[in-house]
């Protein structure tokens, strides 16, 4: 159909995704079936690169895809599969693996910061190759663009030179993708800490709004959300950063502009802005629930959509990794 092919993935690793999550990343997933053929995939080998319970993981895996079934991820538009029911995806990787230099590896920061964490010594030896299955998963679908945040950007530069090493060697097997900067992509806040990302692993819970928590919960921790001390209501994340990520949050989901807001609060308070965004967030949130809850009820239903998804995903991963194979000789 002509459009640009778009990989997506997103872990199954905790029982919620949060506002950071859908603002940052998942909205975006939504409007580019608008515009591109999409991919999107639970990356459940990813989760393991960490210890994960066999059932909690079974049951996130399932929550993730409701998740992105009520967001508004059309099984329709977009192959949505869970990345270990298609097994190109390790076979890919390993093939990748064997064109990565360790140094090369060893050089991603992530690895670095996370196996700085859990001590080296127990670090998986599949947390330092993650990046390389990452590259897999974009190469098995010959994607054209992947969104990018600041995080993933070395990670994709390891994909494109992956991709033209193996093509320079081998012959042109794989598309070099493009990183897709995201547009109307907002960094969400830590609530009690506005300087520091909302994070599923470095927020307490009160700095972190989950889209499957209790709505008043959420309503409660908007209203007690850090401020500073001023009374006006301005976008200015260097002064005002908890002001600001409000802002961004309110703005980010009425399609109302900041600028609009700031005007709209003008000879207000930051009681009002916080009363009002809760609001706002529990309207959004209560219908939102009750189509994950609907997914969640028929478990048979959603394992079929995401076994036709996975369907759907192996005809093109197995044409990728045929041809891989027959340039190793194979
Ligand atoms: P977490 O940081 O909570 O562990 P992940 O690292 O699993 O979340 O991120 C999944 C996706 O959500 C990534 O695309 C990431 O860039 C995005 N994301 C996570 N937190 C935020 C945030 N606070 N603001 C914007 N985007 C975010
Ligand atoms: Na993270």
């Amino acid at each position: 159909n002509g459009r640009l092919r778009v990989l997506s993935g997103i872990q199954p690793t905790a029982d919620s995704f949060h506002l950071g999550n859908y603002l940052g990343a998942l909205r975006q997933w939504v409007r580019l079936q608008d515009t591109h053929e999409t991919f999107y995939c639970v990356v459940d080998l990813h989760a393991i690169t960490v210890e994960q319970d066999p059932k909690v993981l079974l049951e996130r895996t399932r929550r993730s895809a409701a998740q992105l079934l009520a967001i508004g991820v059309d099984p329709q538009r977009s192959a949505l599969f869970v990345q270990s029911q298609v097994p190109e995806h390790a076979q890919l990787s390993w093939v990748l693996e064997c064109q990565t230099g360790f140094g090369e590896a060893g050089r991603m920061t992530q690895f670095k910061d996370k196996s700085a964490k859990q001590g080296t010594d127990r670090a998986s030896v599949g947390l330092f190759t993650y990046p390389i299955l990452q590259a897999a998963d974009i190469l098995l679908y010959q994607a054209n663009a992947v969104p990018v945040g600041e995080d993933q950007r070395q990670h994709l530069e390891l994909t494109r030179n992956l991709a033209q090493r193996f093509n320079n060697r081998y012959g042109k097997t794989f598309t070099v993708p493009e990183p897709h900067i995201v547009k109307d992509t907002a960094k969400i806040y830590d609530l009690q800490d506005p300087t520091a990302k909302m994070s599923k692993s470095a927020s307490a819970a009160n700095g972190l709004v989950e889209l499957l928590e209790d709505p008043k919960r959420s309503a409660k921790k908007i209203r007690s959300a850090v401020t500073d001390t001023g009374r006006e209501v301005r976008f200015d994340p260097e002064e005002k950063a908890g002001v600001s990520n409000l802002l961004s949050i309110y703005s980010a989901l009425t399609e109302r502009t900041v600028a609009d807001l700031e005007t709209a609060y003008e000879g207000k308070g930051y009681g009002d802005l916080k009363k009002d965004l809760a609001e706002v967030l529990v309207e959004w949130l209560i219908p939102l629930q009750e189509r994950v809850q609907s997914y969640l009820d028929d478990v048979a239903e959603l394992d079929r959509v995401l076994a036709a998804g996975a369907h759907r995903a192996r005809e093109v991963a197995a044409a990728t990794l045929a041809a891989t194979y027959e340039r190793i000789g194979f």
